[in-house]
């Protein structure tokens, strides 16, 4: 049995992901969603905000009652009727989570409530007290954690764990803090809280830092991390589940925990996503990208060929992506091409691949990306013993 601390991956893909631009899915489409997520082993599924639209309140209900043995978590702001809206749609679940919010930095009080701190830190109080007399999983966020004063944020901490919640999520919900003042801030509340609470990290990704800060938050103590399939999320997005759980698998030696995710799962439910939202990842995205296992200079393809890990450090099955691909192009080599060959059942010889390397480098000059077909073309026409399959 690992001795190392299990970090629990709470995912928001149908929350956070979910409410922002192109991502809107139907009851059903997050139903599939859900399914594909409990596969893949998250421990927590944020299925939506119920009190924000009808949809909301269905796919709570539907994903709680369809999924029965996984924690399901609903949002609702620090107000009676938006607990007893999530509430109600939790109800046919057998793990219920109310995750109430409110934000604490002077400048949300100021411009956005209107509320002094005082006011707040009872409202909060207030929350937790009335989401426990529904649910035993109590969620306590301190939206814009991270431009929040220390002793305040510290004095909220506490009061709403000695009123009953079991987690406290300090977002950085602007994506505006770096790691080593996250992780401070991070260890700080680790250490006023004890073990009477989980303290849990929620990053968004407005200056890319989204992974990174995740990962040092655990370093400092946190057991809990919210994040979205594809890193799909409020503005830039959120911390990318892909990659912070791939990160602590692959440099286990300094990220010492362990998650419940089956990563084998991960390019799928990337796809899935995609198929369901209004775009996918970007080419080069860490993980669940298309480049993400592609190598097209003649260097790194070379090397892939001698031997995968000089330019590959995760095994692509892993994560679910049946194989690598050598891309051809013009940065591509003579061993590139002569594999791409083989495996399209051209069996050439030296003076043969030289040839139809020439002309393939002056063809990948001109184009970006050359195809099987146009490989195979260039072939026909070329050398001579495959001459006669030219139409
Ligand atoms: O970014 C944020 O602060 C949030 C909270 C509601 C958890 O999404
Ligand atoms: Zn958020």
């Amino acid at each position: 049995m690992s001795q190392t601390a299990r970090v629990y991956i709470f995912d928001t893909t149908l929350r956070d992901g979910e409410q922002s631009p192109g991502c809107s899915m139907t009851v059903g489409e997050k139903l599939r969603m859900a399914y594909k997520l409990t596969e893949l082993g998250v421990d927590l599924m944020e299925a939506g905000f119920p009190i924000a639209s009808e949809g909301d309140f269905e796919a709570v209900d539907a994903i709680s009652r369809e999924f029965p043995w996984v924690q399901v978590a609903a949002l609702a702001r620090a107000n009676t009727l938006d607990i007893e809206r999530a509430a109600k749609a939790l109800e046919p679940a057998r793990r219920p989570r109310i995750h109430t919010f409110i934000a604490t930095s002077d400048i949300h009080l100021h411009y956005k409530l209107k509320k002094s701190q005082q006011q707040v830190l009872e409202e909060a109080v207030a929350a937790v007290q009335l989401a426990r007399r529904y649910a035993d999983d109590v969620e306590f966020s301190a939206e814009d954690a991270t431009r929040t004063g220390w002793d305040y944020l510290e004095q909220i901490c506490r009061a709403v764990v000695e009123a009953g919640a079991r987690t406290v999520n300090l977002p950085d919900t602007v994506g505006y803090s770096v790691p080593s003042e996250y992780a401070d801030l991070i260890g700080r509340m680790v250490k006023a809280l004890g073990d009477k609470a989980i303290v849990s990290v929620h990053c968004h990704d407005d200056l890319g830092l989204a992974v990174a800060n995740s990962l040092a938050a655990v370093q400092a103590g946190a057991r809990q991390i919210e994040c979205t399939i594809n890193g799909i999320g409020e503005r830039a997005g959120n911390c990318s589940l892909e990659e912070v759980v791939m990160a602590i698998k692959v440099r286990n030696d300094q990220l010492p925990y362990r998650t419940g995710i089956v990563t084998e799962h991960l390019y799928e439910a990337s796809r899935l996503l995609t198929s369901l939202i209004t775009f996918g990842p970007q080419p080069n995205k860490a993980i669940v990208g298309e480049n993400a296992f592609a190598h097209e200079a003649g260097i790194h393809q070379d090397g892939y060929l001698k031997e995968r890990t000089t330019y590959e450090i995760i095994d692509p099955k892993t994560v679910g992506v049946p194989e690598s691909k050598l891309v051809l192009g013009k940065h591509s080599g003579r061993h590139a091409l002569k594999k791409r060959c083989d495996d399209l059942g051209f069996d050439l010889g030296a003076e043969e691949i030289n040839l139809v390397y020439r002309k393939f480098t002056e063809m990948a000059d001109r184009k970006k990306g050359i195809t099987n077909d146009e490989i195979s073309d260039l072939i026909r026409q070329h050398v001579v013993r495959y001459n006669h399959a030219v139409a």
